[in-house]
């Protein structure tokens, strides 16, 4: 079993500002060690995680697929995070490129079709249109109608994004619909699969997987 990467220089007051790991991470946690057989054949020369927060996954991920070789980059929406996000990196002597962004709008189209590896664990939650969009620790959870809008905002820029080989991978709870994300994605020229679930709470979590066909 890896190791869950330290995290020990974030503070409960830091929590009040940005996403604490909950079963959501860890489930995502799981599902890469899982891919651990996968991730080393695809050797990727650059990742990206989308909503970093902490900066637990990217330090996880980063751990799995080596310093050598990769460059890994992040996005948050919320400063905070991506402030911790590059401490939790420092922390677990890794280097990480941490961009403040909405999704990806400061890396494309410089990024385009050059993501061996993205991954994005969204803010999925059912909540008012109104509650999205926000920079702060709301920003975590607040999705929208059926917690789709900023998971169906960012569907789009897969298909830009993803190098030929390269693989996505998407926390999503039940009421995300996710069929109904797979067909959109199978629509892009993406088949899919689902790497891992959990019962967690009320909440039914979902990790896909999507790669080009
Ligand atoms: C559910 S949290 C996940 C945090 C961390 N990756 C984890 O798994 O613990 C979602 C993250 O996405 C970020 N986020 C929400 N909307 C975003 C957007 N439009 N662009 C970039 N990041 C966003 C939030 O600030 C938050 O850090």
């Amino acid at each position: 079993m890896l190791p869950t990467p330290d995290l020990s220089h974030l503070k409960k007051k830091d929590y009040e500002h940005i996403y604490e790991p909950a079963e959501d991470t860890f489930l995502f946690l799981d599902a890469f060690e899982d891919e651990v057989p996968f991730l080393k054949e695809l050797k990727p020369t650059i990742s990206l995680e989308i909503g970093s927060g902490s900066g637990c996954v990217t330090a996880f991920v980063g751990k799995i697929i080596g310093e050598s070789n990769c460059l890994k980059y992040c996005t948050d929406i919320n400063p905070r995070a991506a402030r911790a996000t590059f401490g939790t990196a420092r922390q677990n002597q890794l280097s990480v490129d941490v961009v403040e962004t909405h999704l990806v709008d400061a890396l494309l189209p410089r990024l385009e079709n050059q993501i061996d590896l993205l991954y994005f664990n969204p803010p999925y939650v059912l909540t008012p249109s109104e509650e999205v969009g926000s920079h702060s620790v709301e920003a975590a959870w607040a999705g929208g109608i059926d917690g789709r809008e900023v998971i169906d905002e960012f569907l789009p820029f897969v298909k830009r994004l993803l190098s030929a080989k390269g693989a996505f991978y998407m926390v999503v709870v039940n009421e995300n619909k996710p069929d109904d994300i797979r067909e959109i994605m199978a629509q892009d020229g993406f088949s899919s699969s689902v790497v891992k679930t959990r019962l967690a709470g009320r909440e039914k979590l979902f990790i896909l997987k999507f790669t080009r066909v």
